[in-house]
């Protein structure tokens, strides 16, 4: 609220006005860095993930020597990641897209097989957002450092909900969004490991040491930096937390509702996410049951030109189009209570008796 106010100035202006700004946002700078074991000058701050993504994959492609370029990324990926290696690809870009598990995971041995000489670039995402599922970035790390290629890591569904070190991770890429720890929406950032040949994507003035062009949003990016600030100390006990609550939901429901399970691996995983498939149901139409409920879930299926297809990450890990759609995501959060997971799971065990009810009778 004070950068709204008071501290309203442009962290570029040399005045003291302006410099109160830069000094927020110098402050967030080192909040957010020491959240995932970074030096300050390695974040890079954007209007979110979807653009931190974009900004990894264009601005390594750009700065990558030589006229032959491959890449690496896998079927799970958010549309963040897919949909800039689908515009490379139209490009001429040679880029594989690695398969996973049923488990949700993908396997180092598929990177290890796919790397070649002129592979520049690996893009895995550290937790996967429909899922949670935690792929072994170090070791994919390791393999793409052997052949000499960079690896971005989308990070989005992993700040906040496990522990992130990119030392520790070998990152060197690696992609935030703040309101995934209760920032506002727009704004993120993209940790750039030094020494990571990256070229902007945007051109303008010289902010962001001239990796991101474009007057900086002070008053957001200072609530993302209070926000990991938050968030780096609550993570210990949170987790716990979401993860008692999170197994009380999928225990409860697994155990009274039959034709129900887990989508992906249950034990590798962030603690808040849970997707699970109830056989013989719409998704959607349940998505609107327990809204009427007053619960906030999601498919996490995309609705394209009307025509509802499933979501690419359950069909991905070998779901059937009718199971991918009658699956549903659960999202736990700060808020969350355990009164509101047993009402949640009152609310699904109604609304699933009430659909397959009119199911068979339609
Ligand atoms: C894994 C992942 N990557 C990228 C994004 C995009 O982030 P933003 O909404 O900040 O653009 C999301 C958003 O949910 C996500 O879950």
């Amino acid at each position: 609220m004070a950068c709204l106010g008071q501290t309203y100035g442009n962290a570029s202006s040399i005045h003291h006005f302006g410099q109160a700004a830069k000094q927020r946002l110098e402050a967030a700078r080192r909040q957010v860095a020491a959240l995932i074991n970074a030096s300050a000058t390695e974040i890079v701050f954007t209007s979110g993930g979807t653009e931190a993504d974009n900004l990894a994959i264009f601005g390594v492609t750009r700065a990558a020597a030589g006229p032959r370029k491959h890449m690496i990324t896998c079927a799970i990926e958010h549309p963040a990641v897919l949909m800039p290696f689908k515009q490379l690809g139209e490009e001429g870009v040679d880029v594989t897209c690695l398969r996973v598990g049923g488990n949700g995971i993908v396997n180092p041995d598929d990177v290890q097989r796919a790397i070649r000489p002129d592979t520049v670039l690996v893009s895995i995402m550290h937790a996967n957002n429909e899922l949670g599922t935690i792929q072994p970035v170090a070791e994919i790390a390791r393999i793409a450092h052997d052949a000499g290629a960079v690896l971005h890591v989308d990070g989005v569904q992993a700040l906040g909900k496990t522990p992130v070190d990119v030392q520790a991770l070998g990152a060197d890429l690696y992609t935030m969004s703040g309101h995934k720890l209760y920032a506002p929406k727009g704004v993120g950032a993209l940790y750039v490991r030094k020494g990571t040949r990256m070229f902007p994507i945007a051109y303008g003035g010289h902010h962001e040491r001239d990796r991101r062009p474009g007057t900086e949003n002070v008053p957001g990016i200072a609530a993302f930096g209070a926000a990991a600030e938050l968030a780096g100390r609550r993570l210990g006990e949170e987790t716990e937390r979401l993860g008692m609550l999170r197994d009380r939901l999928e225990n409860t429901v697994l155990d009274r509702i039959p034709g129900t399970g887990i989508n992906g691996s249950r034990w590798n995983r962030v603690a808040n996410t849970s997707n699970i498939y109830f056989d013989g149901i719409d998704g959607e139409a349940m998505v609107i049951a327990l809204d009427l409920r007053g619960f906030a879930v999601s498919t996490g299926a995309a609705c394209s030109s009307g025509a509802l297809s499933p979501s690419h990450v359950l069909k991905a890990i070998g779901l059937t189009d009718d199971r991918a759609r009658a699956s549903m995501r659960f999202s736990l959060g700060r808020a969350n209570t355990v009164e509101q997971v047993d009402a949640l799971i009152e609310a699904i065990g109604a609304s699933v008796a009430h659909l397959r009810r009119i199911s068979v009778h339609a």
